[in-house]
């Protein structure tokens, strides 16, 4: 299968215009067979010895969605006495979740034990099935934004709050509660950045040759 330059061109367009949504999602409900198509370019994430070790669990009842809500407000009040004087006002007055406004969240998460305790490629670094998952978020999120989806990750949340309301049982990992829906606007930079919060880093500061902090190429 070889990949047009149309098709390449798509790709890196869809990465480029990728935006974490908050603020921008629109009510209506996504198609079911849009959602599936969705899912399934999570599925087809790379996993650790193909574990697969993710499960979606689809959430669309307001009431669980305002109990998450209600759980976003207490931990991200938590969180704004832990930045500098400077800093929080700043941050308190960003909206960094969009749980009432978009009509779907999927939390993703990470079933560790799946297909037994020995895993290839596991076996040294126990975090890989993490990594697989998280690679599983993020072909959600482009699959999602080549759908012209917006979709907005909310880490700010007590993981045991979360899992108590979704009924997901102790030895399962919480990895990732997705916002997702219809936007108005897609942003053509990260909110925090157009924030001034943070700048995009330089790409070439981040790159070494050979070793950590070897010489930069040019
Ligand atoms: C692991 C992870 C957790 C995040 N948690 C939140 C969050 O709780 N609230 C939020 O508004 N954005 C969250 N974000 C989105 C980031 O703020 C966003 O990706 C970053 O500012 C870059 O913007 P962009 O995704 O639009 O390019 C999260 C992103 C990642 C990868």
């Amino acid at each position: 299968m070889i990949i047009t330059d149309a098709e390449r061109e798509a790709v890196y367009k869809t990465i480029k215009w990728r935006r974490d949504v908050r603020s921008e999602f629109l009510p209506e409900e996504i198609p079911d067979e849009v959602i599936r198509r969705v899912l399934t370019a999570a599925h087809q994430a790379p996993s650790v010895g193909f574990m697969q070790p993710w499960n979606f669990i689809l959430v669309r009842s307001r009431e669980t969605r305002q109990r998450i809500k209600d759980d976003f407000a207490k931990a991200h009040a938590e969180a704004a006495e832990r930045f500098p004087e400077g800093r929080r006002e700043q941050y308190r007055s960003f909206k960094l979740e969009g749980i009432m406004e978009a009509p779907l969240g999927i939390c993703v998460t990470c079933d560790r034990t799946r297909n037994g305790p020995v895993v290839i490629g596991r076996t040294a670094i126990p975090e890989m099935d993490l990594y697989s998952t998280v690679c599983a978020v993020q072909n959600l999120w482009l699959a999602a934004r080549a759908e012209n989806l917006g979709v907005g990750w909310v880490s700010i949340v007590h993981e045991p709050t979360l899992k108590d309301i979704l009924g997901i049982p102790p030895h399962i990992v919480t990895i990732a509660y997705l916002c997702i829906g219809r936007v108005r606007v897609f942003h053509d930079a990260p909110e925090l950045e157009k924030a001034g919060w943070l700048p995009r880093s330089d790409l070439s500061s981040l790159i070494f040759n050979e070793r950590w902090e070897g010489e930069r190429p040019c």
